[in-house]
C-alpha cells in the first residue's frame, strides 16, 4: 500500500454522529499510512469534507467552504487534493465534481475503505477521482465497518454503528435514498468489537443507527435491540448511550432493558417531529401524539421503578426529541399542539429545525404557501418553549451530586473542567488549585450541582 508520508491532512465533518465516526475511520486510514493530521485546512496537503444533505444550508455551506480553499497555497507550495464523502457525495457523486472541477475525490457512504486508494491516483495525476457505488452494489464489499482502523477522536469514548440505513421513508428525509436499507450487523461482531473496545480503556459508547430499535430485523427476522442492550451492558462497560429511536419501534422489550440495564445511561433521544396529528401522519411517522406521550410515560415510569437518575417520575430520564417546524402546509394550530406537546413532555434538550425541502423526497411535492416569516417566528417561539423546557428539567438537579464523564475544559474558561452528566447535560466545575485538566480527563467523578442554567450546570468536585 502507497505511503502518504510527510503530507498533511485535515477533516471537516458535517451533520450526524454517523458521519462523525466514518471521520474517525478516515483519520485512522490516513494516519496509518503516515499522514499528519493538521487543525486548519490552510495548512493541510489533502483536504477530507464529510459531508450532510438532511437540510439546504448543510449543502451551502460545504460548497462554500470548498470554493474558499481553491486558491489557496499549501503548506509546501504543491496542489491541495479536496476530498468530498459522505451523504451529499452520495447523492450527486459525478455531479459534484461537473459543478465544482477543483474537487479532487468524491467517494460515496458505501466507500470510505477506499479512500487511500482514491488519494493515490489523483496524486499520481490520472484526473478526478469518483467513486460512489449504490448500496445493491456495495454489499459484497463494505461490511463488516470493523475492519477499517479508527483513530478515537477521545481515548474513553467509542461511537459503534450497530447498523446503517433506514427503512421509514418520512416524508420529508433524505436518509434512505443516501444511507440506503437498513442493514444490521451480526450480534456477535459488535459484541465482539465492544470488547475489543474495552481492552483499549474506552468507558462510553455510543450505539449508532439511523433506528437502533428495529436492530436485528433485517438479520434474524424480529428485532433484539433489547437483548443487544442487555448483553453489552453485561460487558464491563460503564457508560451506555444509543442514537436514534423511532418511537414506532421502541417496544416494551426495550423500554424494559433501558431501565434495567445499569450501564445504559438515563437519557434517551426520541424524535417526535411534530405535535400535530394531521402533521404527524403527512410526515409518515406511523405514530400519534397520543401514542408518543403513552411512550414517554412507560420510559419514565420504568426508569423509575428501576431507579434511574434520581429515580423520581420526572427525574429518572432525560429526554430529548427532534423537532421540525414548517412542514408543508403547517397551520398555527397545528404548531401549537407541538409547542403544547413539548410543555407536556418537558423535554431536557431539542434540536429544532426549520423545514428544508429535499428533491426527490415525496414532501417535496407538497405546495405551502405559509410566508418565511411565519415559520421564522414560530422557530422563535419553539425556541423560547424548549429553552423555558431544557431550564425547568435541570433545575432537578440543583443541590444533587451528579456522576461526570470529564471532557476537558470549558472553551471560554481554561481554568473550568467541562463534563457530560449520565443524564447527557453539560456540567461545569473549577478545576482544583495546582492541578491541571489532563488529571481528570476522561474519568468519572462526582460533582454537587450548585446552580441549573438552561443549558449547563454549574458545580463542584467533591
Ligand atoms: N428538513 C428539516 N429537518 C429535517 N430533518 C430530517 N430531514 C429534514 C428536513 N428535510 C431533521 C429531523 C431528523 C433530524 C436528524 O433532522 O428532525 O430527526
Ligand atoms: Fe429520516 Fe425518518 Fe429514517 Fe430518521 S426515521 S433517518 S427522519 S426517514
Amino acid at each position: 500500500m502507497m505511503q502518504l508520508l510527510g503530507l498533511s491532512y485535515h477533516l471537516r465533518t458535517f451533520g450526524c454522529q454517523m458521519n462523525q465516526h466514518d471521520s474517525e475511520r478516515v483519520a485512522g486510514m490516513l494516519d496509518s499510512l503516515g499522514a499528519l493530521p493538521v487543525q486548519k485546512a490552510e495548512e493541510a496537503d489533502i483536504v477530507v469534507f464529510l459531508t450532510c444533505c438532511v437540510r439546504e444550508a448543510a449543502d451551502v455551506r460545504v460548497l462554500g467552504q470548498v470554493a474558499s480553499l481553491k486558491n489557496m497555497p499549501t503548506p509546501t507550495g504543491g496542489k491541495r487534493l479536496i476530498a468530498v464523502g459522505g451523504c451529499l457525495a452520495q447523492r450527486d457523486g459525478v455531479k459534484i465534481v461537473e459543478q465544482v472541477p477543483h474537487i479532487d475525490i468524491v467517494f460515496g457512504t458505501y466507500n470510505v475503505a477506499s479512500l487511500p486508494s482514491l488519494i493515490e491516483a489523483a496524486l499520481a495525476g490520472q484526473g478526478a477521482q469518483v467513486e460512489v457505488l449504490e448500496q445493491n452494489q456495495a454489499l459484497s464489499t463494505v461490511l463488516p465497518t470493523t475492519e477499517l482502523p479508527s483513530r478515537r477522536e477521545q481515548f474513553w469514548h467509542a461511537w459503534l454503528p450497530i447498523m446503517t440505513g433506514c427503512n421509514n421513508y418520512c416524508s420529508y428525509c433524505i436518509v434512505p435514498y443516501v444511507r440506503g436499507r437498513e442493514i444490521s450487523r451480526p450480534f456477535d461482531e459488535i459484541l465482539r468489537e465492544v470488547d475489543t473496545l474495552l481492552s483499549d480503556g474506552v468507558i462510553e459508547i455510543t450505539l449508532l443507527g439511523q433506528n437502533v430499535n428495529s436492530f436485528g430485523r433485517d438479520l434474524y427476522g424480529e428485532t433484539r435491540f433489547a437483548e443487544l442492550l442487555r448483553r453489552i451492558g453485561d460487558s464491563g462497560i460503564q457508560r451506555l448511550r444509543f442514537v436514534t429511536s423511532h418511537p414506532k419501534d421502541l417496544s416494551l422489550e426495550t423500554i424494559e432493558a433501558f431501565a434495567e440495564t445499569k450501564a445504559v445511561m438515563p437519557h434517551l433521544q426520541l424524535p417526535v417531529q411534530s405535535g400535530s396529528n394531521r402533521i404527524l401522519a403527512a410526515m409518515n411517522r406511523s405514530y400519534t401524539v397520543e401514542q408518543y406521550l403513552a411512550l414517554v410515560d412507560a420510559v419514565r415510569q420504568a426508569a423509575a421503578a428501576a431507579g434511574k437518575g434520581d429515580g423520581s417520575y420526572q427525574g429518572a430520564v432525560a429526554l430529548s426529541t427532534d423537532i421540525i417546524v414548517g412542514f408543508p402546509g403547517e397551520t398555527e394550530t397545528d404548531f401549537q399542539a407541538t409547542c403544547d406537546l413539548a410543555k407536556a413532555v418537558g423535554f431536557a434538550q431539542a434540536f429544532t429545525f426549520i423545514y428544508s425541502r429535499r428533491a426527490g423526497t415525496p414532501a417535496a411535492e407538497l405546495v405551502d404557501d405559509t410566508p418565511a416569516e411565519v415559520i421564522q417566528d414560530r422557530f422563535q417561539r419553539l425556541v423560547a418553549a424548549v429553552q423555558q423546557s431544557a431550564w425547568q428539567q435541570n433545575q432537578l438537579e440543583a443541590g444533587r451530586v451528579n456522576q461526570v464523564l470529564v471532557e476537558g475544559v470549558s472553551k471560554r474558561d481554561p481554568l473550568m473542567l467541562a463534563g457530560r452528566s449520565e443524564k447527557n447535560t453539560t456540567v461545569h466545575a473549577p478545576l482544583p488549585a495546582g492541578s491541571s485538566a489532563d488529571e481528570f480527563v476522561g474519568r468519572v467523578l462526582p460533582m454537587r450541582i450548585d446552580t441549573a442554567k438552561t443549558w449547563y450546570l454549574q458545580g463542584e468536585l467533591i
